[in-house]
């Protein structure tokens, strides 16, 4: 197959939050060690909301990158760009727009709510219209196949699927198309030639999923095709033409059980987060006046710990001893709060601790970040500009 490509992306929209950092950034890290990986900060997308004040933008994106950084985000192992630097992601939104039904974007659950809202005027524009058309390009023009992402971004991953299958529909016949494919099949050799055949008509006939993982693999282990030839053969599997753009999965991030200071979900826009890269007194004054369980309005009020949004943190950061002296001191009273507490700002002010010890060599020498995200955004356009050529061609804007 097409070696896999993890893409994913933030809008840099502020500072990144605890729930950020255990769940889609350890996400990462653990992706990047495993296949290549692009991140991309969305500075474009941070737009479709933040048009009017744009003052902040710049700090936003470095201090995102930074905080990536510091999470564990390897330049060596992943590629860190940005959006706005490889324009080419534009030139494919704009391509891709003229053959995008305008009811798909209509009705993009994002795109409906903002429009259900009585409040909905600002964002009544057509670059948040667009705003699932950029993320599309974005995944296709790196012909990524692995994109890990929340579960609300699912069904912007959805449109991108079916913009590519729409695109390789409409463009991925060439001329000669059936004979090009016919002579790849050659190419496979004559018994693998023979078995890519049955499980190619056993797809067409039966819809056999299996039989079309089964005929993808063996173009996979054939070493000698050109890249060409490849795409022709994937494409024909299917009775289509050549594939142009690839068809991306989403991967659900794992949530992070994270509550914030006041018990509802961490959350930026709630002001209840504790950010990355705080100092150990914030973070202790933070987590002291974190809300508990509200039957113990005392002293010696037992509670339960299932009821304590402090107690998830003690999942996240406590050893079992640690955990069960929480449990049963919280049920019989035996540990105030404050107590209960203090494992939990130790460990976090170590943990942000780490984060900032990662973090300073970027802050105090901000041509480091600099460096690695041009040098990100020159990989990211090199494999971008590939993709917009075959597109142009395919589209037949490569006349002279
Ligand atoms: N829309 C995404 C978010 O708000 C950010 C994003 C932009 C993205 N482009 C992307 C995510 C491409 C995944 C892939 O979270
Ligand atoms: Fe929550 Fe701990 Fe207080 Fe129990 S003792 S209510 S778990 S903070």
């Amino acid at each position: 197959m097409l070696a896999e490509r993890v893409l994913s992306g933030m809008r840099p929209i502020g500072r990144l939050h605890l729930g950020h950092y255990h769940g889609v950034l350890k996400d990462w890290t653990a992706l990047q060690a495993e296949f290549p990986c692009f991140f991309l900060v969305a500075d474009w997308h941070a737009l479709t909301a933040g048009y009017e004040d744009t003052k902040r933008i710049g700090e936003n994106v470095w201090e995102m990158v930074i905080d990536w950084l510091a999470a564990g985000v390897d330049p060596n192992q992943s590629t860190l760009f940005i959006q706005s630097r490889v324009p080419e992601h534009a030139e494919l939104q704009l391509l891709l727009s003229m053959m995008t039904p305008r009811a798909w974007l209509e009705r993009v659950p994002s795109y409906k709510e903002q429009v259900e809202r009585p409040e909905h005027e600002d964002l009544d524009t057509f670059g948040f219209l667009g705003y699932p058309l950029l993320q599309s390009a974005d995944i296709l023009i790196y012909r990524s196949t692995r994109i890990p992402v929340g579960e609300d971004q699912l069904p912007h991953i959805e449109l991108a699927r079916e913009l590519a299958r729409r695109f390789n529909h409409l463009y991925g016949r060439e001329p000669g198309y059936e004979e090009r494919a016919r002579s790849a099949v050659k190419k496979l050799g004559a018994k693998r030639g023979r078995h890519y055949d049955e499980l190619r008509t056993r797809y067409q006939q039966e819809g056999d999923a299996e039989a079309l993982a089964q005929a993808r693999a063996v173009i996979d282990e054939s070493q000698s095709l050109s890249l060409g030839d490849r795409e022709r053969l994937y494409g024909y599997i299917e009775g289509g033409g050549k594939r142009i753009l690839v068809e991306p999965s989403a991967r659900l991030t794992p949530a992070a059980r994270l509550p914030g200071l006041d018990g509802r979900k961490m959350s930026r826009s709630r002001g209840n987060t504790i950010n990355l890269r705080e100092d150990a007194d914030t973070v202790a004054r933070k987590l002291r006046t974190m809300v508990t369980d509200p039957a113990r309005v005392r002293r010696d009020d037992p509670g339960d710990p299932g009821n304590c949004p402090v107690w998830p943190l003690h999942q996240i950061y406590s050893d079992a001893a640690t955990q069960s002296w929480a449990q049963e001191g919280c049920r019989s009273a035996g540990i105030g709060c404050l107590e209960c507490k203090q494992p939990l700002i130790d460990a976090v002010v170590a943990e942000q601790q780490m984060l900032s010890e990662r973090a300073q060599p970027y802050v105090e020498d901000p041509s480091l970040v600099r460096n690695i995200v041009a040098e990100g955004c020159e990989r990211a356009r090199k494999l971008a500009q590939e993709t917009l050529r075959e597109v142009r061609e395919a589209m037949g804007l490569d006349y002279s």
